[in-house]
Order: C-alpha cells, then structure tokens, then sequence
C-alpha cells in the first residue's frame, strides 16, 4: 500500500501522534486568514477567470469552465424548432431529481399543484445523495437560529444575502422536524435526543448526521416520499431550454436521454433545481461531484434573462482523496476531523486548526504542498497531505471509525487501506459552486414565474459555505420553491405563448461578441473520452 518515501513519512507521522494527541492550534487571526486566502486560495488566482461578454451578468467574473457553458450555443435552432404541439401540460415543473427538486415537489403537490418532476439521471442521482457529514439546524438548548445566523454570515465572509440567510435558519429546525417525520434516521444519543457535532466555523455543534451517509440517508427518504406520493416523474429526460412568453417563463423543452426525441412541456412555472457544476472541473480540479452535476439549470436561466451571483466563488474541499488515484478527489467528509482526525505535512507535523472554514483550510494545505513543500507526493505526482484518522481511535477507542465513519472505512478498505490503522493522503477537491441564480427569500429569480434552489442558487452562502448548510439549504429552499411555484400557479389561468425568442436573442448576442459557434450548451453529461474518440462517437451518430 504504501512505500518508499511515502511509507517513511508515514512513519515520521506516527513518531508525532503522541505528542498531537492533546496540541491545541488557535484559529487563525483574521488578518491571517485573509493572506492566506490571498496567497493560496483558487478564488484570488486571476488567471481562472473570464468576464462573461453576454447575457444578464455580462461583465462579471466567472472561472473560465463557467464562462464557457454560458457563453455558448444552444443544440436547438429556434428558428426551426417546431413548438406547435403541446406533449404535457403542468402547474409546476421541476427540473432535477436531487433533495431540492424532490422536497419542491413534494410540497408543491401538498399545496394542490399538478406537478411534474423531470430528472436527467434517475430520480435520487445527484450531490444530495452522494452528501456524508451531515445537516445543520439549531435544536439545541444552547443554540438559536441566531447564532446559527452569525456563524453563516462568518462563514461567507459577511458577503451572504442576509435575507436568505434568515431564511435558511430559521427553517432549519422544522426542516430537521420534517424529515425525521418522513422517516430519515438520524443519529442518537441513549436518551433519544440528536447527536450533534461541530463542523468548520460552527459556534455551537448543531451537525446532525445518520453516520457518515447522511445525504443518502436523507435522499432515500425523499425518493420513497415521491413515489409513494404518486408525484409524476420522467428520469432520463433533460431540460433543453426554457419556453418564454416574452416575459415570463412558461415551459421547457425536454430531451429524452434514451431515445433522443424531444418534448414539449407547457408549464405555469418552473423550478430549476438541477444542482452544481462541479463536473466542469475548475482549473483542472478533481470533483467530490456526480456525473450530472453540469452546471445546466444555469445555462438556461441564464438565456432566459435569469442573472447569476457569486459566480466568482468555488468551493474546494479540503479533504479530497489524493491516493490511490482511483478515488482521486472523492470526498473524505469533514466529519473525520469534527471528531478528531488531524492534518499533518510530510513531517508529521500540524500546520493547520482542522476546523478553519473550509476555503481557509484548503488553502493551507494549498499553501503546505505547493508554497512550503512540505507535502508528500503520491506515486502519480499527485501533491498530498496526510490526514491521521488513526489517532480517532486513540482518542474515542478502537472500533470508532468503523461505527461513525463506515462508508469512509469501506471507501478505503476496498483498496486495501484500513483507515483505523493507518492515516490516508488527501489535497483539496470541486466541491460546491457557492454562486449561482440569484433568487429571493422565495425563490424566485429575477425572471417571473422561474425559480431555483439548492446549489443552482446563489446567494445564501456568501463567499464560502460552511459544512451541512448545503443539505439544509436543498431542503429549505426546495421546500419554499415548491409552495411559491404552486401558489403562483394557481393564480394563473393557463400559461401563455410558448416561444423560443430569447435564444435567438442570445444567439445574436453570442455572435456580435464573435464567440464561435463550436460552443454548445447545456452540456448534460461530461465527456472525458480524449477529443479524437469523442468526435468519432459523433462522427459515427452522423
Ligand atoms: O465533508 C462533508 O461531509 C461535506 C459536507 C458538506 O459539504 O456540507
């Protein structure tokens, strides 16, 4: 497993684990934690950038990735696309299949709406699913939404919409209530009350977790929730385009992933919860992300007129698997430091609070491996930093690991690491785009009758989300999507025109910024064939 240089790091690091055992590292200075930020941090390197040149957000800066799925041609030509006949008619449609699309349209049929729900995958396949460490939500005796308050704002460098914040918090504890009432299991202690644990730049420790799979604990929940609601579902059917009337949204063109056909959805509103981008890989990193996870409710409320926010955010996980290389980036939940895990360099040493904010401590394991040289390097050149999950099992007794972290455990025993016994590489990850569509306290974006949630929405998180708030922020703001959007709806008598006017629109657009017309967007899937196979593929279609 491991050798050579590795294995002898290995061993500088268990020299130390006695003397760690009880080493406290103060949080850094504020003014520390912004030059490290400023040295290290992805989101301060220039070079990653682009300043959009069309749409809503023209002139902002996003991560080129970003830049060119906005900045990008339809598949559809509007001028020929034939809108004539009608396939389905709904109240409310919802895209994506994840915690927001299923919590929006749980509540959107509750609130009397005829719901559809269109997925690309299969209902459930998403980031929500994939989520480990856990949910926040104050609903302790030593807790308020309030504080939970302060410490997103902190979280997000004070840049969050407050209004969503308050938003966020001040659901939570219901949002807590409402799942463990649909059945999600969440850890306890003997007397029955939650077991709670601090995450990064937590005051207070307010993480509720079912083990260390908490989001598919949670998803399987939804999904159930959704079928046996009978909630009318189409898996494998992407949103291509949004319909307009001109002035507000009133369908989507769908496009069927198995047969290739497209249809036509008339709709009274629309709500995007299709997720990230972190299958874009931003600067060429790896991603904790699902293969899905393209950016594509973005792209299309954006063509619709829908503008972005905090598009210049990325957020890297700290702890991404660095080796071995076939889990390169996968997620190693922050949980593994919540209950002790430390952060060492090649000498065993620590240079880093394990529970800094998330762009903080990424940052210095930046700053460790590439600034100091003090990581180690994996067999394939990959830089790395040890992450000692032994010492949990000296600090909690053995057998800890595999009763609190058994997915992490089964992640790495398959390739024949046991984490209890000995420590595992990681280097930072994609994780979360902490922008997105701009919404208000209700979801709606800045284009009537089009709403978004989860992580296709900006706003919430600021500069930087702190841990858990993503599955709490799927929920509430799925949940607040479905009854705006099933309320709108039942104030309209019948959706108006379906037209694909805006396209053409943005087609000109693209064209007077002389972007080529090679670009095409939404992507739906990634491709990671070389370029050669990948054109043969089409070539064949053809
Ligand atoms: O580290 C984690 O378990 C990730 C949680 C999150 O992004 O909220």
């Amino acid at each position: 497993m491991y050798t050579g240089k590795i294995l002898e790091s290995m061993k500088r690091l268990e020299a130390t684990r006695g003397e760690r055992l009880h080493q406290e590292i103060p949080l850094l200075s504020p003014d520390d934690r912004q030059s490290l930020l400023e040295g290290f941090h992805p989101d301060y390197k220039e070079a990653i950038f682009r300043t959009l040149k069309v749409g809503p957000s023209k002139g902002e800066r996003t991560p080129k990735e970003f830049a060119d799925v906005f900045e990008a041609y339809s598949a559809i030509d509007p001028a020929k696309f034939d809108l004539s006949s009608v396939d389905l008619d709904v109240d409310v449609l919802v895209v994506g299949g994840g915690g927001a699309g299923a919590a929006a349209a749980l509540v959107a049929q509750e609130h009397g709406a005829n719901v559809l729900l269109v997925t690309k995958l299969r209902l459930g396949d998403s980031n929500t699913v994939m989520a480990q460490g856990g949910i926040q939500g104050a609903d302790k005796e030593n807790d308020s939404p309030a504080i939970h308050y302060l410490d997103v704002m902190g979280g997000g460098r004070y840049f969050n919409d407050p209004k969503l914040v308050e938003a966020l918090v001040s659901d939570a504890p219901d949002v807590l209530a409402w799942l463990e009432r649909l059945g999600v299991m969440f850890d306890k202690e003997p007397d029955g009350t939650m077991t709670t644990i601090h995450g990064g730049g937590t005051s207070r420790m307010r993480m509720h977790a079912a083990r260390d799979y908490t989001g598919g604990e949670m998803m399987k929940t939804l999904r159930d929730e959704v079928l046996n609601h009978d909630v009318p579902i189409m898996e494998f059917a992407a949103a291509y385009e949004l319909l307009t009337d001109g002035k507000k949204v009133t369908g989507a063109v769908l496009y069927n992933m198995e047969t290739e056909e497209y249809l036509i959805v008339r709709a009274k509103t629309v709500i995007l919860a299709t997720g990230g981008g972190g299958r874009l890989h931003v600067s060429g990193f790896p991603t904790t992300n699902h293969y899905g996870a393209t950016a594509d409710g973005l792209v299309l409320g954006y063509r619709v007129g829908a503008p972005l926010t905090f598009m210049d955010t990325i957020q890297y996980h700290p702890t991404g698997a660095a080796f071995p290389e076939q889990i390169l980036g996968q997620l190693v939940t922050e949980k593994v430091r919540s209950i002790g895990g430390q952060i060492t360099n090649v000498d065993g040493n620590r240079f880093i609070y394990e529970l800094e904010t998330r762009d903080v401590e990424a940052a210095a394991v930046i700053r460790e491996c590439l600034g100091k040289k003090k990581g180690v390097e994996t067999p394939s050149g990959q830089p790395a930093v040890w992450l000692d999950t032994p010492i949990i099992e000296v600090l909690h007794g053995a057998g800890t690991i595999k009763k609190r972290l058994p997915a992490m455990f089964r992640q790495y025993e398959r390739f024949g690491i046991d984490m209890s016994e000995v420590p595992i590489l990681i280097y930072p990850t994609q994780h979360y785009q902490n922008g997105g569509l701009k919404i208000d306290a209700h979801c709606e974006t800045k284009v009537k009758n089009l709403y978004a949630s989860g992580e296709a929405a900006g706003g919430v998180h600021g500069r930087n989300r702190l841990m858990g708030n993503s599955l709490l922020d799927v929920i509430v703001f799925g949940r607040r999507a479905g009854a705006a959007a099933a309320e709108r709806a039942a104030g309209i008598k019948r959706a108006g025109k379906l037209s694909l006017d805006h396209l053409s629109k943005f087609h000109k657009e693209l064209k007077s910024a002389r972007v080529g017309k090679g670009r095409i967007s939404p992507m739906l899937l990634p491709e990671y064939r070389r370029p050669e196979a990948a054109k043969k593929k089409i070539n064949a279609l053809a």
